[in-house]
C-alpha cells in the first residue's frame, strides 16, 4: 500500500498546485450530464451506406475511452506521488470522472443505435497495447502523461473534424461537443504539468521516454491504418488529418517544452511509414 501524498512532503511548487486547483474548479463549472444534456429522444440519423464504417469508428473511439479510464485509474496515485502534490490528486479525480462520463455516454450511444461489437480483434488488441505501453516500464508517469498529450490531440482532432462533416449523426455531434469541452481542459492540464516533470528527467530518462513514445506513436499509426478506409468513407481526408495532427503536435510539444527531445519530424516518419 502506498502512503498518502500528504504524508510524503509538502508541495513542490505552490504555483503548480494553484494551477491544478484552478483546473479542478473549471471542471466543476463546466460539468455536463450525459443523460440530461443530450437530447436522446431526438433519435439518431446514420445514413445506411455509412453505418458500418461509422459504427466501427465509434467502437474504436469507445474502446480508447475505456482504456483511457482504466489507465488514469492505475496512474493517478503514482503521478501524485511522483509530483508530491495532493492538489494533483484533486485534479486527476476530476479528470477521471470526465473519462468515466465519456465511457458512459459512448456506451449509451452505441446501445441506443444498436452499434456495439463493430470492432475486430486486431483493433481491440492495438487499443489494449497502446494503453498497456503507456503505463508500464520505467518513468511510467512521464510516459503516461506524454502519451496522453499525443492521444488527447489525436482524439480532439477527430472530434473537431467529425463535427465539420455534414452527414454525421446529429445525436453523435451533441456528444462530441460535450466530450471536446473536457478534452481541451485535459490538454491544458498537460501543459501545466509536463514542462516541470520533463525538466527533472535525467538524460537517460529522456531517451527512454522518447523511445517509448515512438513505439506508442507506431502502435497508434497502425491502428489508424486499420480504420483508414472507414475514416475515408465518412468523408475525413486521412492525409490532411495526419498533416494537421503533426502540425498540432509540433506546436503542443513546443508549448510544453518537450520539443528538445520529442522530435516531430521523427514522429512524422513513424506515422507516415505505418499508415
Ligand atoms: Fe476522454
Ligand atoms: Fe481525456
Amino acid at each position: 500500500m502506498r502512503r498518502s501524498p500528504n504524508a510524503v512532503r509538502p508541495h513542490r511548487s505552490a504555483d503548480q498546485a494553484d494551477a491544478f486547483r484552478t483546473l479542478f474548479r473549471q471542471q466543476s463549472d463546466r460539468l455536463w450530464n450525459a443523460d440530461r444534456d443530450v437530447d436522446w429522444a431526438g433519435g439518431s440519423q446514420i445514413p445506411d451506406e455509412r453505418r458500418a464504417a461509422w459504427l466501427r469508428m465509434m467502437n474504436v473511439f469507445h474502446g480508447l475511452e475505456v482504456m483511457g479510464l482504466e489507465t488514469i485509474q492505475v496512474m493517478m496515485s503514482q503521478a501524485t506521488h511522483q509530483v508530491r502534490d495532493p492538489a494533483l490528486n484533486l485534479y486527476l479525480a476530476a479528470q477521471c470522472q470526465d473519462e468515466a462520463r465519456h465511457v458512459y455516454v459512448l456506451d449509451r450511444y452505441l446501445t441506443e443505435v444498436d452499434g456495439h461489437g463493430f470492432i475486430s480483434k486486431p483493433e481491440k488488441f492495438l487499443i489494449e497495447r497502446f494503453s498497456g505501453m503507456s503505463s508500464w516500464g520505467f518513468y511510467r508517469v512521464e510516459n503516461w502523461l506524454t502519451s496522453t498529450l499525443f492521444s488527447e490531440n489525436f482524439a480532439a482532432l477527430f472530434l473537431q473534424q467529425a463535427l465539420d462533416l455534414e452527414d454525421v449523426d446529429p445525436l453523435a455531434k451533441q456528444i462530441f461537443r460535450l466530450i471536446l469541452r473536457d478534452e481541451v481542459r485535459h490538454v491544458n492540464f498537460l501543459h501545466t504539468i509536463l514542462p516541470e516533470l520533463i525538466e527533472r528527467l535525467p538524460a537517460t530518462g529522456r531517451i527512454y521516454v522518447w523511445q517509448s513514445q515512438l513505439l506508442l506513436a507506431g502502435a497508434m499509426a497502425l491502428g489508424l491504418r486499420r480504420i483508414k478506409g472507414d475514416v475515408a468513407a465518412l468523408g475525413i481526408d486521412v492525409d490532411a488529418y495526419k498533416a494537421t495532427l503533426l502540425e498540432n503536435l509540433g506546436v503542443q510539444f513546443k508549448d510544453a517544452g518537450l520539443d528538445s527531445f520529442l522530435r516531430i519530424d521523427t514522429y512524422a516518419k513513424v506515422i507516415n511509414a505505418a499508415t
